[in-house]
């Protein structure tokens, strides 16, 4: 077993280079089941989910290169089954995507129900629904789903709740599906774009990714050969910008799409700390005691529910009582108690938090209880008196590319220890 030990505190100070988006890359690894053909896939972020993806893709018959840590050749001409392997697809959430791509390569697919961060429940009836639009019969037995079509007929799809996945995963299924298909109500987050752009890239025909509405106009194949480099990843970007607020730092962030960053950048702005902005990096930093905020967790353009921990550890060392609504996931104060351990005041009552701010944090024994939990333990440890252990550590690499050493490299006072 490993853990992280930080020892703080430290004003983190310099630069880091953010990674691709995991979530981008999690849809793109199983749309590539889409190509009769090879493509190659730059700006992949080095984490876990990524080479399980990889490891899933690998059994279904493709054959993958890594050309470097960050880039495979992926050719998916021969896909040989239907099966997916529930030891690998039961590891992480985004299995779910095979559901999509598989309806739309082979009309056919057996997968486990997803796992993934336990964040409260976390229902795919809106995923159903749209295949079930399409002309797919979806049924779900002991914990595999079944999914399979003849042939998938585009249609109009409103989506009752605005849903990234459910929008990705009806996007890959009506990229080959006969006809033009809608989806009304679509979620806008910049992966759902990114997602777009590539299998655009490969030959699909996709409008209006990033608005309300998304038009797939069905093609007969995506041809592939082309490069597709992962968009860069704006939660990994945000939890630095807000790790800058914590430890009273100066980060500049290399490698992200500022515009993607609009509603972290200004609630920064609100609680007192300094931003400058030059587009495809930008500079962070904080001088004084962050003020108190209220916070409400939005599907994009809104405050992203991945930021909100870090966020949460912001407002636990802020001047006054602030107060977070969580209104995508029903579990995700769980990281309260954990920072109530460090001297945190936090008072988590169903959707809602109340931080009332502490001078300051000491080092204690934490448990990251799921990914983002586990980059706000990074930071609160960061700013923290004394050592902090941090255990689940495998929540953190799911997701955030070499953080010990981007941490590091910032000044922290950071190591992965073996227990
Ligand atoms: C994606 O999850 C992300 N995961 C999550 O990131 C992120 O928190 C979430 O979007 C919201 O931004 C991936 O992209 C792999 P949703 P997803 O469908 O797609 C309800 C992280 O830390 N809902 O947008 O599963 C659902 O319960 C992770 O990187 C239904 O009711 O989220 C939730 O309340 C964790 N029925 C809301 O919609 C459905 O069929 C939004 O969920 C689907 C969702």
């Amino acid at each position: 077993m490993e853990k992280l030990v930080v020892t703080g505190p430290t004003r983190l100070e310099g630069e880091v280079t953010i990674s691709g988006a995991k979530n981008a890359a999690v849809a793109i690894l199983p749309a590539t089941l889409l190509i009769d053909g090879t493509c190659t896939i730059e700006n992949l972020p080095n984490i876990s989910d990524i080479k399980i993806s990889c490891e899933i893709l690998e059994k279904l018959g493709a054959k993958i290169d890594w050309i470097d840590e960050h880039t495979i050749t992926i050719d998916t001409r021969n896909i040989s089954t239907t099966k997916a392997p529930l030891d690998l697809t039961s590891k992480f959430r985004a299995s779910y995507y095979l559901i999509g791509a598989m309806l739309g390569r082979m009309g056919e697919i057996e997968v486990g129900m997803p796992g993934g961060c336990k964040l409260g429940a976390r229902p795919i009836d809106q995923h159903i629904k749209g295949f079930e639009i399409l002309g797919a019969n979806v049924s779900l037995e002991k914990g595999t789903i079944y999914a399979k079509a003849d042939k998938l007929e585009g249609s109009s799809i409103y989506m009752d709740i605005v849903s990234v996945g459910a929008t990705i995963n009806v996007m890959l299924a009506a990229v080959l599906a006969n006809g033009t298909t809608i989806i009304e109500n679509a979620a806008k987050e910049p992966h759902i774009v990114d997602v777009a752009n590539f299998l655009n890239t490969m030959g699909a025909n996709i409008r209006g990714a990033g608005t309300d509405v998304i038009k797939i106009k069905g093609v007969e194949k995506l041809h592939g050969n082309s490069t597709y480099s992962v968009v860069p990843d704006q939660i990994e970007a945000g939890t630095f910008m807000l790790a800058a607020l914590a430890t009273k730092g100066d980060i500049t962030l290399k490698n992200c799409i500022t515009e993607h960053l609009d509603s972290i950048i200004a609630k920064i702005k609100e609680v007192g700390g300094h931003v400058e902005d030059y587009g495809d990096s930008i500079r962070v930093w904080c001088d004084k005691r962050p003020k108190k905020a209220t916070i409400k967790t939005l599907p994009y353009p809104g405050f992203p529910t991945d930021l909100q921990p870090q966020m949460g550890v912001v407002l636990s060392l802020a001047d006054g009582t602030s107060v977070i609504n969580e209104s995508i996931w029903e579990s995700r104060f769980q990281y309260t108690e954990e920072l109530n351990r460090m001297g945190a005041r936090i008072t988590a009552q169903g959707k809602t938090a109340f931080f009332e701010g502490v001078e300051s944090l000491h080092g204690a024994p934490v448990y990251s209880t799921d990914l983002r939990a586990g980059a706000a333990l990074v930071i609160a440890g960061t700013a923290a008196n004394g050592e902090t252990d941090i255990y689940n550590i495998e929540h953190i690499d799911r997701g955030y590319e070499n953080i010990e050493g981007k941490f590091k490299n910032l000044g922290a006072n950071i190591k992965r220890v073996r227990e």
